[in-house]
């Protein structure tokens, strides 16, 4: 497949090669699963973190603080932040500016979730225009020398799209960079990406990178995604669960190599089992690592020819020494199967998105706030 023209992408002082990032995903993207996708990439991209709630990590949450890490080769450090009150906004990225906390600021107006929506946040808060320019405000007026960049859905539904707009006020508020997640608030994961949302986005924004997002599977999709579009750079999210080795495969592809990783259940499962280990090491418990792992079984197995009963097994263990007896117990000698190709996790489609009272009435309303409990959600994007 041919390479995209691209010139390097540039995130502040922060030069992403190839143009790859990992998109933050609540419940995933923490220090291990980086680590895990950094150790593929050699390196190479940017790996964002976990969200994290702006009033939470004000208030020093113990748990939120947690999330907070970054393992010491981690550079630069890339944290997400959400938050729907302007001067929390603002308090939090002093917070990790002044404290050193991290090298660069993303922030998420893309959840779709429907006990946040209904407050008005998440991929609701762009409609109104004003408190969205005055969240960037805060945040990049508090920002010091970090780059803050901005990831969002294209809208609350097709009658109601906003990234345009929200496109043009992050240039106007010093954002760094915007990044497009092709699908509306109403379309939750259902549907495909639009891609051409990302090249309109592109079009209208030409001062920042625009980062595209949604729907990238393999490696070629993420070439072709540049080529489609135009767009500077690419996020992947799913793609990558149970799969953290796809980085490799990106990679490879912007460097011009061809192929990709087909790795035997044999090597997968050490890839799970390391995984699980570096879990339980960043919560400095074993037995919570094994046990937060459990979600990603489903996605690291998914193709092979296991029995309901093994992936249960594996899916129920509580130890290291459990976890190996039941890997162990595999027939490890599968190859990838073409089943673990094409989509994964979240896939499921269109919801009425559930906004407060009057909510779609007056875009450009200067009065409105959300209510602090629009945070409260932690499920992501
Ligand atoms: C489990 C899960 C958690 C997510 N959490 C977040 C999040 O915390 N912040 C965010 O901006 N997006 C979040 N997202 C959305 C992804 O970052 C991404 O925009 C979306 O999955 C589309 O990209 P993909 O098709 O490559 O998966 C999450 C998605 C999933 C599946």
């Amino acid at each position: 497949m041919t390479l995209p023209q691209t010139t390097p992408l540039q995130i502040g002082p922060h030069t992403v090669t190839p143009p790859v990032v990992l998109a933050p995903m609540a419940g995933i993207t923490n220090a291990p699963f980086r680590t895990l996708c950094r150790e593929f990439s050699g390196g190479k991209g940017l790996f964002v973190s976990e969200m994290i709630t702006t009033r939470a990590l004000v208030e020093r949450n113990e748990k939120t603080m947690q999330l907070v890490h970054f393992d010491a080769s981690e550079k630069p450090r890339s944290i997400q932040l959400y938050g729907v009150d302007p001067s929390t906004v603002g308090k939090a990225v002093r917070m990790i500016a002044d404290e050193d906390l991290a090298d660069h600021v993303d922030l998420n107006f893309g959840c779709p979730v429907p006990k946040v929506t209904r407050k008005g946040g998440g991929s609701a808060l762009p409609y109104k225009r004003h408190l969205l320019r005055a969240i960037l405000r805060e945040a990049v007026g508090n920002a010091g020398s970090l780059p803050v960049t901005i990831k969002m859905r294209k809208g609350i539904d097709d009658d109601h799209l906003t990234y345009l707009d929200a496109g043009r006020i992050a240039v106007e508020e010093g954002v760094t960079a915007v990044a497009l997640h092709g699908r509306t608030a109403s379309q939750h994961y259902g549907g495909t990406a639009d891609w051409d949302a990302i090249a309109r986005l592109k079009e209208a924004v030409t001062e920042i990178p625009v980062l595209g997002n949604g729907d990238i599977w393999c490696a070629d999709d993420a070439v072709r995604m540049m080529r489609e579009t135009g767009c500077d750079g690419v996020v992947v999210g799913r793609g990558c669960l149970g799969r953290p080795w796809l980085f490799g495969d990106l990679v490879n592809a912007f460097e011009g190599g061809a192929g990709q990783a087909r790795p035997t259940l044999r090597e997968v499962t050490a890839v799970m089992r390391r995984h699980a280990e570096l879990l339980g090491e960043w919560l400095g418990d074993e037995r919570r690592g094994v046990i937060d792992f459990r979600k990603h079984v489903a996605w690291y197995t998914k193709g092979f020819a296991l029995g309901a009963q093994s992936r249960q097994r594996l899916a129920l263990s509580s130890s290291l020494a459990e976890l190996d007896e039941h890997l162990g117990a595999l027939d490890l000698d599968q190859p990838w199967p073409d089943g673990a190709e094409g989509p994964r996790g979240r896939t499921a489609g269109t919801k009425r998105v559930v906004l407060p009272d009057g909510w779609l009435g007056d875009p450009y309303d200067t009065t409105v706030a959300v209510d602090a409990d629009a945070e409260s959600d932690t499920s992501g994007g």
